[in-house]
This record gives structure tokens, C-alpha cells and sequence, in this order.
């Protein structure tokens, strides 16, 4: 039995936006979506958020059946923060609880778990970490190698400053002792604030156990206050992204260059080449191959399809086999069949394509008549010449060559050619316009 209070009703100001801190992004997810997420996978009884600034803006944004929500306000501290949980974890018996941060985004499970281990049978856990430059962080204090209290930096005298030793904040209490410890909490402290790093010197006072336990790496306890902080965490979390991508065996040209915003899923055999963008979920089939400066949203890509460079699949995009997506091409909302090509500068969007198809350059489905979307189908072993339009809903039929430039306003039929296009004439004896003395003098 598990319960987890995750505080998040901080106001960020060193963000400098009218979004809360905690609903910046982190890979296209808010940073508290983050941890609510790494909370899940510990499959407590409760999960309690604790919100405050930007009114009901961070409730409404991640708001699910499986959250509580508890509301402080005004912030007077850690410790009072978590306090305002406490009604909405109200459970027999009481269960150990866990204190995350909204805006401490990359915490990993298997450190929490370890957390949760080090309790046992009523300890109090602390999750600690060793500093080269420990500023502005609670420190730990240890008499006789045990932890006796923490100290926040602003009470803190020189000899505590020195240690390097520091609280990341993320700690598990008993649930009975912290529902007994936090309303005797004070806030005579340079802060004025009732501070949740007390119940540490409650629990000794009371002859209970302090136990410490460390992340894997320092990155998954650091928070964020601005933006530039912001910024370093999701270079670290697209880093991470990308070696588990490799690891599965994909190859990317470089780790650095890829910003996975979502879910991506990649068969055997996957390329991916520098600057791309996924979005939402993506599902990149066996042998795919993904060309620099793609931007790909919520679609899928089947296998041995080759897309970009500077390709764009927006959502509900289904490719199958063999598909080849190239320069300055855009779908969205679209399947297209086995062995297909649109290579240039085209626009396929709300349409049906079948196989063989080949999508000359230019081609754009006219979807939207300023008021509705409308289908186009194009079927099996079409061949659309450059520059076209299909003003939807239109079907060009099985094995229909469409003449470049043709504007399509009717269905076509199949195995035809049709072209819709002015005659082409030439006019004998024309002569070019030749600029006259007096707009020369002008210039
Ligand atoms: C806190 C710890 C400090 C630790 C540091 C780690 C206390 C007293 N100090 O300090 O020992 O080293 O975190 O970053 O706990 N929050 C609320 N309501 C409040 C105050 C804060 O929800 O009234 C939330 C904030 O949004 C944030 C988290 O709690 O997510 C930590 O608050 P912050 O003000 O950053 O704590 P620190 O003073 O840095
Ligand atoms: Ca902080």
C-alpha cells in the first residue's frame, strides 16, 4: 500500500509566463504529467495533487479519475502544502506516503522504488543526494553518521552550509506518523513558511529511523525554476529518449538531433536522420527509413517506406509498404497503399490512395470548400501528373492518368486519360513589348 502527494501549487515566477510552472513541457507532456505518470507505474492506492497557482488551469489540464486534488491556498510552505493532502488520503489503515514535485520532472521509478523499499516496517526515507555545489538546497544533518534534521540554506549556519550532502525534497513517511507530525509543524524560520523538512527532527525526537536513499543520476531530482533549467532537462530527457531508441536497435545519424515528443514505436532495421520531429504516437514500420527534417505527428509508417527530407505526416496518416514521401510533401489524415510515391511538393490530405500510385510534383487534394472537408480517392495504378488539383470529393479511378496541370472537378474514370487544360496555342509574328524613351527616363 502506497499513497503519493505530489506538490505542485508553486508559482514559478523565474518562468516568467502565465502558464504554471508545473504545466511546462517536458517532450510535448507537462512536466507534472510527468510525474504523475512515474507515480501510476508505482500502482499506489492514492495519488493526491497539490495545485494553488494558476487557479484550476493545472487541474483542468491533467485532471483524470485516478487523481485527487487537494487546493492550498495561500502557499505558506512544503510542510503545509502537503498537510492540505492529508483529508484526501484519509484511509484505514494509513499508508506510507510519498512526496514528489510537479516540477521535479524526471524522477525514474526504480529510484522511487528503492525509496519505498528503504522504509520498511515505519522508517522515515529521504531521498538525498551529494553535491559539488549544494546551494540553495536543504541540507542534511548527521551526528554519528545518523540523520538528525534537515536545515533549510537560509537558517543555516556556515558549518551546515558546508555539507554537501542535500535533500531533493522526495521523501516516504509513514502514513500515521505524518498525519501526527504535520499540523505540530511551525514556521518560526527564516522564511516564514511551515517547512515539511521539520517532521525529520519529529521523527527523531520520537526515536523513529532516518533512512536515506539516492537517485541513479543527479538529473532525476533536479527542478526546474527557469526556463534555461527547463530547457537543460528536456535535452537530458531527449538524450535518454534516444539511447533507448538505439538500444532497441534503431539508428539514429545523431542522438543529439531527435526530439521525440510521444510515443514512438520502431521495428527492426529503422533510420532516422538528423532533425526530426515525432509527435504524439508514431509507429515507424521494419526498414523504414526517415530522411533529415521530417516532422511526423500521430501517423504510421510501414515498412521499407522511405520519407523526407523535409516531409511532413500530420495526424491519421497511414502508410503502408513501400511508400515513398519526399521533399515538401504533406499528408494528413490520409491512407496510402503499397508502393506509392509522392516524392515533390504535393498536399494529400482526407484522401484514400490505393497502390502503385505515383503523386506527381505539385499535386494538391483540394479537402476544404471553406466551410467542410471533403474525401478524394484515388485508386489502384493512378498516374497523376504534375501540378494537379482533385477538388474533393472526387475519385480518379483504377489505373486513370490524369494530364499535368489538369484541374479535377468531376470523378475520372478509369484506365482513361483525363486532362482538363486550355488548348495550347502559338501566335505567329508576336512581338515582346519594348520599353518606351520615356519610362526609360523615369528610372
Ligand atoms: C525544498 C526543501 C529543500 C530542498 C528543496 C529541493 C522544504 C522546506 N525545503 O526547498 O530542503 O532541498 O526543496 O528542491 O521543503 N510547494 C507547494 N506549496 C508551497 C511551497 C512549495 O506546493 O507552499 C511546492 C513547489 O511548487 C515545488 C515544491 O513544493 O514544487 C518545492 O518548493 P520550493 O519552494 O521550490 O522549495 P525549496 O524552498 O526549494
Ligand atoms: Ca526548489
Amino acid at each position: 500500500m502506497l499513497n503519493v502527494v505530489i506538490l505542485a501549487a508553486g508559482q514559478g515566477k523565474r518562468m516568467r509566463s502565465d502558464l504554471p510552472k508545473v504545466l511546462h513541457p517536458v517532450a510535448g507532456k507537462p512536466m507534472l504529467g510527468h510525474v504523475v505518470d512515474t507515480a501510476r507505474r508505482l500502482a499506489p492506492a492514492k495519488i493526491c495533487v497539490v495545485h494553488g497557482h494558476g487557479g484550476e488551469t493545472v487541474r483542468a489540464a491533467l485532471d483524470a479519475p485516478d487523481l485527487l486534488w487537494a487546493k492550498q491556498e495561500p502557499q505558506l510552505g512544503t510542510g503545509h502544502a502537503v498537510l492540505q493532502a492529508m483529508p484526501q488520503l484519509a484511509a484505514v489503515p494509513p499508508a506510507p506516503t510519498l512526496v514528489l514535485y510537479g516540477d521535479v520532472p524526471l524522477i525514474r521509478a526504480a529510484t522511487l522504488e528503492r525509496l519505498i523499499e528503504a522504509v520498511g516496517d515505519g522508517k522515515l526515507a529521504l531521498l538525498t543526494a551529494h553535491l559539488d555545489n549544494p546551494r540553495g538546497y536543504g541540507r542534511i544533518v548527521r551526528v554519528d553518521g545518523k540523520v538528525v534534521r534537515i536545515v533549510e540554506e537560509k537558517d543555516a549556519d556556515d558549518a551546515e552550509r558546508a555539507i554537501r550532502e542535500i535533500n531533493t525534497g522526495i521523501l516516504v513517511a509513514p502514513g500515521a506518523a505524518l498525519a501526527r507530525w504535520l499540523p505540530q509543524l511551525g514556521n518560526r524560520n527564516a522564511q516564514g513558511e511551515y517547512y515539511l523538512t521539520d517532521i525529520v527532527a519529529l521523527a527523531v525526537a520520537e526515536g523513529m529511523e532516518v533512512v536515506t536513499a539516492q537517485p541513479g543520476a543527479n538529473w532525476e531530482t533536479d527542478g526546474v525554476n527557469s526556463k534555461s533549467q527547463l530547457a537543460r532537462l528536456e535535452r537530458i530527457h531527449q538524450r535518454n529518449l534516444a539511447e533507448a531508441l538505439m538500444e532497441q536497435g534503431v539508428t539514429l545519424a545523431d542522438p543529439d538531433r531527435i526530439d521525440v515528443r510521444g510515443e514512438l514505436v520502431c521495428g527492426r532495421d529503422v533510420f532516422i536522420d538528423v532533425n526530426c520531429v515525432f509527435e504524439g504516437r508514431v509507429t515507424l514500420g521494419d526498414g523504414a527509413r526517415i530522411n533529415a527534417n521530417c516532422v511526423i505527428q500521430d501517423a504510421v509508417v510501414g515498412p521499407d517506406s522511405v520519407i523526407g527530407p523535409f516531409a511532413r505526416l500530420r495526424p491519421g496518416t497511414t502508410l503502408a509498404e513501400d511508400v515513398h514521401i519526399g521533399n515538401f510533401v504533406e499528408v494528413k489524415n490520409s491512407t496510402i497503399a503499397a508502393h506509392s510515391k509522392a516524392n515533390h511538393l504535393a498536399y494529400v490530405g482526407d484522401a484514400t490512395v490505393g497502390s502503385r500510385v505515383n503523386v506527381g510534383a505539385g499535386t494538391i487534394t483540394c479537402n476544404y470548400d471553406g466551410a467542410n472537408k471533403h474525401r478524394t480517392v484515388i485508386e489502384d495504378d493512378v498516374f497523376i501528373g504534375s501540378d494537379t488539383q482533385l477538388v474533393a470529393p472526387v475519385t480518379v479511378g483504377r489505373g486513370a492518368t490524369l494530364g499535368a496541370g489538369t484541374t479535377l472537378t468531376k470523378d475520372a474514370p478509369p484506365d482513361q486519360l483525363t486532362v482538363s487544360r486550355p488548348k495550347q496555342i502559338s501566335i505567329a509574328g508576336w512581338k515582346r513589348p519594348q520599353k518606351t524613351k520615356t519610362s526609360r527616363k523615369k528610372e
